[in-house]
């Protein structure tokens, strides 16, 4: 079995699909054991967050367990995770001795390290995640990396299912307009599980705003491979049509990537197209609309469309709690 809980494609579909059995058990408080008892779980955040943290705090205890959270350069050193460099500047510690010592502590690490959006190449190999997945010898969580955000993802699966039941649906992941470019993990996993679960995927973006080429070639063959499709569109106008789930997001262009003020320019007209209001929700078939949090209302969607009934998103974010206990259960059972 795979050690590590990094990105949904190192998992069977088979494999996910009893991770979301699992997590609504856990949601219908079918599985009172704690399989955590006796243990720690580190919880190392290079950036913010309330959903992820809390809810895996809150996982942990549930489990029996005992979370240690750590945030370098705040409550805990400054790193480097290069190799062979002369640490003569402002980092302090190196993951090498951070990850091995960490791991002698806790049963298993969850590490947030968000992309830095300067360099695509780099930040497309997930750099600071693979050191932490290379120097522990314990499983290593994704808690949202430069390129996935898998507990998410799940958390996304199983509310899909939870609210429209098993069979595939046509999904929309659309982008949306955002004052600044952001990290594509959240959209990156969400294509790829949707696809792995057989849905049919139909992604939406302006022109320019394309996924990785790899994994857009990942996701389509994963998507086929699972009885389901993928399209891409570039008019916001048809994209809603048929939906059964619209999901928004909004992402930086990679052909801007490290050029923030630049890609702020090249988005500026698409403000007023690229925001999920009513009018694209009624183009829809009856359509859940999801979002992982947080968002900016009335920019990536209206009051109108995340406070109606057919919004998801608090369940949505009540389920990150249900489906990382059934993964740090699966992974340290
Ligand atoms: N969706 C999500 O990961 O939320 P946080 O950034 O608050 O953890």
């Amino acid at each position: 079995m795979e050690k590590n809980f990094l990105k949904s494609n190192d998992f069977s579909r088979a494999e996910l699909e009893e991770i979301i059995e699992s997590a609504l058990r856990f949601k219908n408080g079918e599985i009172p054991d704690k399989p955590l008892a006796g243990k720690s779980v580190g919880l190392v955040f290079f950036n913010p967050s309330l959903r992820t943290r809390a809810s895996m705090q809150v996982g942990i205890y549930e489990l029996g367990g005992n979370a240690v959270i750590l945030e370098p350069g705040g409550t805990s050193w400054t790193l480097e995770h290069r190799d062979g460099v002369v640490m003569d500047g402002n980092k302090t510690e190196h993951l090498a001795e951070f990850v091995r010592v960490l791991e002698r502590y806790v049963a298993a690490i969850g590490v947030r390290t968000f992309a830095h959006m300067e360099n695509w190449e780099e930040d497309r190999t997930d750099p600071i995640l693979a050191a932490f997945a290379r120097y522990s010898t314990k499983p290593v969580i994704n808690l949202e990396s430069a390129m996935h955000h898998p507990c998410q993802s799940m958390a996304d699966m199983m509310t899909i299912r939870e609210k429209l039941g098993e069979k595939k649906k046509k999904v929309l992941l659309t982008w949306a307009w955002h004052p600044k470019p952001l990290p594509m993990a959240v959209p990156n996993s969400f294509a790829l599980a949707a696809a792995q679960f057989g849905h049919d995927l139909r992604i939406a973006h302006p022109k320019g705003y394309g996924l990785d080429y790899k994994l857009l070639a990942e996701i389509k063959n994963q998507a086929e491979g699972n009885g389901g499709s993928l399209e891409i569109v570039n008019d916001v106008n048809e994209a809603f049509d048929e939906a059964e789930v619209v999901y928004a997001k909004s992402w930086g262009s990679k052909n801007f990537y490290g050029n923030a003020a630049g890609d702020i320019e090249f988005r500026t007209p698409l403000r007023n197209d690229w925001i999920v209001d009513e009018a694209k929700m009624q183009k829809s078939n009856n359509a859940i609309f999801m979002h992982c949090l947080p968002v900016r209302r009335n920019v990536i969607v209206t009051d109108g469309v995340i406070d109606s009934h057919r919004s998801v998103v608090i369940d949505e974010a009540e389920n990150r709690l249900h489906v990382q206990k059934a993964i740090m259960t699966k992974l340290l059972r």
